[in-house]
């Protein structure tokens, strides 16, 4: 038996019963630090070329991202060289900081300060192991053996630094592994770090956290960074990061309740591209801020725009229920959700607090269109087909013929077993309902309004005349048909609509008779109402007339 649960252990949740975050809200953004160049780039299949790291840049730089981790030029030539680019072609924004990634070894420290030489400002992110597996199983060392590689690290940090006295630093130190971490050695280790950095004399200082791998819920990483926060030497000088991976699938609430446990900074990348499961995606947590009224100090208004460039970066296609990013992340193909999308939208006024059913954001914020939300298939009901209608062509039907209509939009997807575009509902209607029997075309009418009613004659394209006269223009027409085709005709819904600005027509009229026990509907969109209610009305006598019901049909007498 492989599929065995009882191979594993529960992860230790560190004792904390006093943790405050939980009461804390999030009520700003968090300095944000991109790191799909370095974290991102090294879990590709195919590492980025030159020409993609550059675009990628340019678009993190676009996004409003003001750190950027650019890679690991120590242990990467093209990372060292893609660094120097940027720095000898003036490449980087004034209010741009980059960052790479060093393991705390002298010759990789010193290499990483060549590859920094001339930038305006820079942070060295230095980094060792600190769990347990790690000290255990992987360096075979104790926990002083590790404590001295990240204190010696540190001080090599100090010293290169002090060579290249033009450039502004920034340190910056992760305990790797983190959340494997005993967080009361993180914290003596982070301490002997900040004890070379001296923060509180005025150097720059990040500590990052890294949940290097995912191991518990989101609240027990909380906890984990509020103990540090809680316990770190001069905290009051020191920026808390934090860099979450997506491994139990919880990387951005992570993220979220490490910042309502203190942090002051989030690592992530865009669409959460890293190693395995990927790193914290940065879009997700900062527009969920964004959702909720918060200035995510990132723009991202082009969606389609960062996902094209993502996707050329990186040879990995979209999920399309990314959140926020993928093509289906803002449609309903459901009836009762679309109904509900369709009122919200109707009713809401401009300027007024977002507070639409079924979406938690304007999709229009980031680009994308409301045609995208209510999409039909064979789930939909009446309000999505009536909407797509109303939408693209401006017909807005009864709700009668709403239900009728959307029973044959819904057998026509049921039969062909996908989505039904807007193009093809269109041709649906057209086919059943405004289509013309040949010979059935209105071509003249007459109408006179006098004491007694109105008189009414109509001809046809088939040559046929009708007269008649009555209470209103149809019933005049009705009775008139029924009396030369020897049926009785009731009219059981009719329906006339303005039609709006933009098409050629001006109305729509819509109707429902019964003529020899036999139920039609028809549709015309016409110059005006009495003409488009006059064709609806005839073509659903043509229609009875040219019916496959030949024993009942009767014979034609004009
Ligand atoms: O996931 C991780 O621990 C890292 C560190 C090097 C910060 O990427
Ligand atoms: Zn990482």
């Amino acid at each position: 038996m492989t599929f065995d649960h009882r191979k594993y252990r529960r992860f230790e949740v560190p004792n904390k019963p006093d943790r405050r975050w939980p009461d804390n809200r999030i009520e700003q953004s968090p300095r944000w630090c991109a790191v799909d160049l370095r974290d991102g780039n090294q879990a590709l299949v195919k590492p980025m070329s030159p020409a993609q790291k550059q675009r990628l840049f340019d678009l993190l730089v676009k996004l409003g991202c003001k750190e950027i981790e650019i890679g690991f030029p120590s242990a990467s030539q093209p990372d060292f060289d893609f660094c120097r680019k940027l720095i000898d072609e003036n490449r980087i924004p004034g209010d741009v900081t980059i960052q790479v990634l060093t393991q705390a070894r002298p010759e990789l420290i010193e290499r990483s300060f060549e590859a920094l030489k001339g930038a305006r400002r820079a942070i060295v992110h230095v980094y060792n192991s600190t769990s347990v597996v790690q000290r255990e199983q992987v360096f075979a060392m104790s926990r002083e053996g590790i404590k001295h590689i990240a204190v010696t690290g540190a001080q090599l940090v100090k010293e290169q630094a002090a060579r290249y006295p033009d450039t502004e630093w920034v340190f910056q130190y992760s305990p790797e592994s983190f959340t494997g971490t005993e967080v009361d050695y993180a914290i003596e280790v982070i301490d002997a770090v900040s004890a070379v950095w001296q923060p509180q004399n005025g150097q720059q200082m990040i500590v990052n956290l890294p949940a290097t791998v995912e191991m518990s819920s989101p609240n027990v990483f909380a906890d984990q960074v509020e103990w540090v926060c809680e316990g770190i030497k001069h905290r009051e000088h020191i920026t808390i990061s934090l860099h979450t991976h997506n491994d139990r699938g919880c990387a951005v609430a992570a993220g979220e309740l490490g910042v309502m446990a203190g942090a002051d900074r989030v690592e992530g990348t865009l669409m959460g591209n890293g190693e395995r499961t990927g790193n914290m995606d940065l879009i997700t947590m900062a527009m969920n801020l964004y959702s909720q009224g918060i200035d995510p100090q990132l723009n991202f208004e082009n969606m389609a725009e960062i996902r094209e460039v993502v996707e050329s970066c990186t040879d990995i296609t979209t999920h399309p229920r990314h959140p926020y990013v993928g093509e289906l992340v803002f449609t309903a193909f459901s009836g009762s959700h679309q109904d509900a999308i369709k009122k919200c939208l109707n009713r809401r006024a401009a300027g007024e607090v977002w507070n639409v059913a079924y979406l938690p954001i304007d999709p229009k914020d980031i680009g994308r269109r409301y045609e995208d939300v209510v999409r039909i298939n064979s789930q939909s009901g009446k309000g999505g087909v009536a909407h797509v209608l109303e939408r693209d062509y401006n017909i807005d039907l009864p709700r009668w013929l709403q239900q009728e209509f959307s029973r044959l939009v819904q057998k026509q997807a049921e039969d062909q077993g996908g989505e039904i575009d807007s193009l093809t509902i269109r041709r649906l209607f057209d086919e059943h309902y405004l289509a013309v029997p040949v010979g059935w075309a209105l071509k003249h009418y007459d109408l006179h309004r006098g004491d007694g009613g109105v008189s009414a004659s109509v001809s046809l394209d088939n040559g046929a005349d009708y007269r008649g006269a009555s209470q209103g223009a149809l019933e005049a027409i009705v009775q008139a048909v029924s009396e030369t085709l020897g049926v009785g005709i009731e009219i059981e819904e009719y329906n006339e609509f303005a039609v709006e600005a933009g098409t050629q027509a001006n109305a729509l009229a819509c109707i429902r008779a019964t003529l020899g026990g036999h139920t039609l509907s028809a549709a015309s969109l016409g110059e005006d109402t009495t003409s488009a209610m006059l064709q609806a009305f005839f073509s659903v006598a043509g229609r009875y007339v040219q019916a496959a019901v030949p024993a009942e049909r009767p014979a034609l007498a004009v």
